[in-house]
């Protein structure tokens, strides 16, 4: 789901993934059997650690979810979100700064799991913490413009969530995706300001979040200048 160029799109469709009549060399391939199962794994440990705070705070008289078990369960998916994003955005600048092609085949993936956390994270903020209240849900969106900003980052990245398939690729066609996948900049740059104004006033973590996306979008920025003026 995450902004592509074509030559991105063109190696995942052709030198990166082995066509039909090569099934021995994708059963070799260390993408399908090592890493992204690996990232799977990875992208679901935040949850099931979450999971075990819960079943430790039920079962076991645990504090792990603190006094305030909603809202540490709110920050807790708001974070885990917030770096997923970061973390599928910085696919393309590995992938400049190393030279690893391959790396752009688990971007999707990443893309989809950000998603799939804001969307838990507003799941709770809805479900745990509203109880379905959606005056009063309406009335945070126009009032409290952290979550107004929150909001607008979220609906950045439905269409891209949507047509994060192939079919959707082949059916928009590469360019048009590529172009529709750049609110994916959009939404990076709505969820750090929306952790920034949650905070209120000057804290160290939405400016380190922050940082860290400007500094892949500076990556992504100075490779087509880099390539202008080598050419
Ligand atoms: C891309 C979308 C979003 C991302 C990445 C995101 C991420 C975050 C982060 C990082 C925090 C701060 C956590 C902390 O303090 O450690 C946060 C807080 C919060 N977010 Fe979001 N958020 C998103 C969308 C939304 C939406 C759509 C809503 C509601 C409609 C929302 C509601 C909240 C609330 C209520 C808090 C504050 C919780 C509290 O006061 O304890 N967020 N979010």
């Amino acid at each position: 789901m995450i902004a592509t160029t074509m030559s991105d799109t063109a190696t995942v469709n052709s030198a990166a993934r082995p066509q039909g009549k090569d099934r021995a060399a994708k059963k070799r391939d260390p993408m399908v059997w090592v890493i992204k199962p690996a990232v799977w794994v990875l992208c679901l440990a935040p949850l099931a650690w979450l999971g075990w705070l819960v079943v430790e705070t039920i079962y076991f008289g645990g504090r792990g979810l603190s006094a305030n078990p909603v809202e540490f369960i709110n920050r807790y998916l708001g974070d885990w979100a917030l770096r997923f994003l970061l973390i599928s955005l910085a696919v393309t600048p590995v992938r400049i700064l190393t030279g690893w092609k391959q790396v752009v085949r688990v971007r999707r993936l990443l893309g989809l799991f950000a998603f799939f956390y804001v969307v838990l994270h507003v799941a709770n903020y809805v479900g745990l913490d509203q109880f379905f209240n959606w005056e009063a849900i309406w009335e945070d969106v126009i009032k409290r413009w952290y979550i107004t900003v929150g909001m607008a980052a979220l609906l950045c990245l439905i269409p891209l969530a949507v047509t994060s398939t192939k079919g959707w690729i082949k059916r928009i066609g590469g360019k048009n995706w590529n172009r529709l996948h750049k609110l994916v900049y959009v939404s990076g740059a709505a969820a750090c300001l929306h952790f920034f104004m949650m905070r209120k006033g000057l804290q160290y973590e939405p400016l380190v979040y922050a940082a860290i996306f400007a500094g892949l979008m500076l990556v992504r920025a100075v490779e087509p200048l880099k390539r202008r003026f080598s050419a």
